[in-house]
């Protein structure tokens, strides 16, 4: 499973980018706005930091201009990836870019019928809004299950590309329904690591491991 972070904050990737296990970046028009920064600039400098695929948001509604845009942010860097909103419009522009070979992220999804039509429009990446549906009071997770069954039933290549996830449970979940990668906030992505039985069984190692008064180095 691709892991990716959902962030703007350079700082903070750059740091998580050195664990090696950061494949990729999201952003999305309130991440741009919360870092401050002009979008062309920001989508650069996280280009840089790393070498996977960073998806770039289209902000008009209608696929004529959605193309004109994502053409300008796929020039941004060779590993752009143009987000589409999954919109009538978002699956014509989103066709457009499979013809030309440019990678497409079709965001906002919230139902297998969403996404059996980003995958015939030749989307790269759909994105399963997993948070958001708990918040309405439906299961995100089984979403992510259910597009997998979908999806492996037509043998479409599209990858579940599992987003708004809240909780390192989250992560879990939708690695054992079959998402194909995982978009976090840098606070779930560093949740990931952390068990309460870890630190309690090395604190008890390091106590016993004081004791013998011994160095390894
Ligand atoms: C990423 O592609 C999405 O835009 C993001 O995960 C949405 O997360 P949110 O529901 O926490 O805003």
């Amino acid at each position: 499973m691709q892991l990716f972070l959902d962030t703007t904050d350079t700082a903070v990737l750059a740091d998580l980018v050195k664990t090696g296990l950061v494949d990729g970046v999201t952003t999305n028009p309130t991440l741009i706005a919360k870092s401050g920064r002009p979008m062309a600039e920001v989508i650069a400098e996280i280009c840089g930091l790393v070498e996977g695929p960073v998806s770039a948001e289209a902000v008009a509604t209608d696929a004529e201009t959605m193309i004109k845009e994502g053409r300008k942010l796929a020039d941004i860097a060779g590993n752009v990836v143009v987000k589409l909103p999954l919109t009538r419009d978002g699956l014509i522009a989103c066709a457009a870019f499979a013809a030309d070979g440019i990678a497409t992220n079709v965001t906002l999804c919230f139902s297998v019928a969403q996404a059996l039509l980003a995958a015939k429009a030749g989307a790269t990446y759909v994105s399963p809004f997993v948070g958001r549906l708990d918040d309405h009071g439906a299961d995100g997770c089984a979403l992510i299950g259910d597009i997998r069954t979908v999806y492996d039933n037509y043998g479409f290549d599209t990858e579940i590309l599992a987003a708004s996830v809240r909780t390192a449970d989250h992560v879990a979940r939708c690695a054992e329904l079959g998402a194909d990668c995982a978009t976090l906030p840098p606070n779930v992505f560093e949740a990931l690591f952390k068990h309460p039985l870890t630190d309690k069984g090395l604190e008890a190692f390091l106590s016993d491991w004081a004791k013998t008064g011994q160095t390894i180095l």
